[in-house]
């Protein structure tokens, strides 16, 4: 089926102000769906909605909302509540830097449980409802390599990823007969903006994907879920799932050594 007539006639993008959002925006809006954009910067969102009207012949919205709001959900529902939403793009989830449990925030920590679980789980829900009872539809979580294993200084943000891998498997089983697609898309160090900004930004010999790249190669393999892992992390991954849990915390570990440490 083609991508519109599966994923459209609307996308909700949550965390589409920059970096894979865009990408993904970019990308169904050429496939001819119009988009939700939602993200918390409202001039950023200006300029990505004017850049998509101007490239393609489609609708867009854009939509200021934190999304660790309590009442998010009932704010994304208003922004989406007449249009007819096939796909869903849960992106906003990255953290800033390194840092041990005991010398974060709690506001810090509690933002990062808030944007990456129930954030995810509680869109996947709303949106999820619509697609399964009209029998199509595509929701794509994004998670982390960092999933893989428990790591040193970012001890919250694996588990969070991890509980992203997980939902989106139980999510994917329960939905998939219903024909709505459903992954959670594990990516590695990616070329974004947030990206560039943080610590991680700094040049730590380890390789970024693009974002475009990444939003292609998750729209082409939808169907393939409940979890896709880019073409070149695709081994790590299977090693680390096979390997005794400490020897894959070390690993973990020691590979991003070059990004905790600085
Ligand atoms: N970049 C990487 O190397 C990398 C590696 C592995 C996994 N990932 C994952 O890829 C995803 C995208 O990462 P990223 O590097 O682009 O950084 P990000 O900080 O997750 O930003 C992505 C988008 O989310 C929005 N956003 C962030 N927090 C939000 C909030 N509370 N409410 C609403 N929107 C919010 C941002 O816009 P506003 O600031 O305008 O709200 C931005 O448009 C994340 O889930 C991250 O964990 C990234």
């Amino acid at each position: 089926m083609a991508v519109a007539a599966k994923y459209g006639p609307w996308a909700v993008i949550a965390g589409a102000s920059e970096g894979l959002g865009v990408s993904f925006a970019e990308q169904l809006a050429a496939a001819g769906i119009n988009i939700i954009l939602i993200a918390r910067n409202a001039e950023k969102l200006d300029e990505v909605a004017g850049m998509l009207v101007d490239r393609f012949a489609v609708q867009v919205r854009k939509a200021v909302i934190d999304l660790t709001s309590d009442d998010m959900v009932e704010r994304v529902a208003a922004a989406s509540e007449d249009v007819d939403v096939g796909f869903l793009l849960y992106n906003a989830g990255a953290v800033s830097g390194p840092k041990l449990v005991i010398d974060q925030g709690r506001d810090e920590i509690m933002h990062t449980i808030r944007l990456n679980t129930i954030g995810q789980t509680m869109l996947a829900q709303h949106f999820g409802q619509k697609m399964v009872a009209r029998g199509r539809g595509g929701i794509v979580l994004v998670g982390s390599g960092g999933a893989h294993a428990g790591c040193y200084q970012l001890a919250v943000y694996s588990a969070v990823k991890a509980y992203t891998m997980t939902f989106a498997e139980g999510l994917w089983a329960e939905m998939q007969p219903s024909g709505v697609d459903v992954a959670a898309l594990m990516i590695g160090r990616t070329r974004t903006p947030a990206l560039e900004r943080s610590e991680y930004g700094q040049d730590s010999g380890v390789a970024a994907a693009e974002p475009d790249d990444i939003a292609r190669f998750a729209l082409a393999n939808l169907e393939n879920g409940p979890v896709l892992v880019p073409p070149e992390l695709q081994a790590a991954f299977l090693a680390m799932r096979a390997m005794p849990r400490r020897q894959a915390v070390e690993t973990m570990t020691r590979a991003l050594a070059p990004q905790t440490s600085k």
